[in-house]
């Protein structure tokens, strides 16, 4: 079983399986784009595949396919059944932008797939098309109800809150979660790759950050009441609304040292292992993968390197690798 030098169990890895990207969302990505990993360097599904089998022997349970986008690459579905049917792998689920949902639920549903979580930061259709730099919010939306359409529930949605941006809709999109059992999570602002200006309109990245205390504070007239934490599962804090049939969530990597429930590795594209979003340490994949070699050491050593807590305070940005290299 890999577990960390902090004595936490790793069930869950997170594969970004491309850098690339249908949309340019202001605190992503520049509006040109930026230089894509070369196919070379990209691991291919056969790849992905012996790392999650390795992976599954370890004690990995769940696996969450993340990008860029991960839609955008070809014959996505064709993973998902790869994956799911490792012994083992117990949850495959999906991490989107929602675009090419409509087209492509029923395909991923019927290959394993569990769940989508769904990027959404605004309601208005004008102000998605802006933060997205062009989105079509409904687009998203009918994505949403063909997922729901095929089983892919519960969708989460993620909703990155952005001052002078979407802190007027936070009860808005908390109401997403009042039908259907959806789970609507508020994320803070993560000081990742692309401080650069974000363009007319919107407020200097530094600004733009909201601590969960104050996110938590624009939601009380919901009343959201705490649920405690059945299952060790990540990060989010989650909270009830009467009523509602859903789940509100907070994010708050910042303000809040979620660490010590951290249950998890990712695989960037490219191929190397991270034990944590927020440092800039990694262990190389790529090179064992493609000689033939054992990966089990490297897992190991990628779960001892996993530190207690970030160090966000004493480093604000990072220089190394933005979101979309990550996966989130
Ligand atoms: N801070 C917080 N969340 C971010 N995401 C992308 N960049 C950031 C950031 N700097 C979110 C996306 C997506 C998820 C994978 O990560 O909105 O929902
Ligand atoms: Fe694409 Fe997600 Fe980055 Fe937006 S946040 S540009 S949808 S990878």
């Amino acid at each position: 079983m890999l577990v960390d030098g902090y004595r936490r169990p790793v069930t869950y890895l997170r594969v970004s399986v491309t850098d690339r990207c249908n949309l340019r969302c202001v605190y992503c990505m520049p509006p040109e784009g930026i230089e894509w990993q070369p196919h070379a360097g990209i691991l291919r599904y056969e790849e992905i595949y012996a790392a999650v089998r390795a992976a599954a022997g370890l004690g990995i349970r769940s696996v969450r396919l993340t990008g860029g986008e991960p839609l955008v690459r070809a014959g996505l579905p064709a993973l998902v059944e790869m994956l799911a049917a490792i012994p083992g792998i117990q949850e495959v689920s999906l991490t989107t932008n929602g675009l090419l949902l409509e087209k492509m639920a029923p395909e991923l549903a019927q290959a394993g797939l569990k769940r989508v979580n769904v990027s959404l930061d605004s309601l208005s259709p004008e102000r998605f098309a802006r933060i997205t730099r062009g989105g079509s919010l409904d687009q998203v939306l009918r994505g949403v109800q063909a997922a729901e359409a095929c089983g892919l529930t519960p969708v989460k949605f993620n909703v990155v809150v952005l001052r002078g941006v979407n802190l007027d809709e936070l009860l808005d999109l908390a109401a997403l979660s009042f039908e259907n059992k959806r789970q609507v999570r508020f994320i803070e602002l993560m000081p990742v790759k692309n401080q650069a200006p974000w363009g007319e309109g919107f407020p200097a990245s530094g600004q733009a950050y909201v601590p969960a205390g104050e996110i938590l504070r624009r939601l009380a007239p919901l009343d959201p009441q705490p649920v405690a934490s059945t299952c060790g599962c990540g990060p989010a804090r989650s909270y009830t609304i009467a009523g509602g049939r859903g789940v509100i969530g907070l994010i708050s990597p910042i303000g809040d040292h979620f660490c010590g429930s951290c249950n998890r590795l990712r695989l960037t594209a490219d191929g190397n292992l991270r034990p944590c979003l927020l440092n800039d340490q990694e262990v190389p994949l790529r090179p064992a993968l493609r000689a033939g070699q054992p990966l089990e050491p490297l897992f190991e050593q990628a779960a001892r390197l996993k530190p207690s807590g970030h160090q966000l305070d004493l480093r604000p940005a990072l220089g190394g690798r933005s979101m979309r290299q990550i996966g989130g």
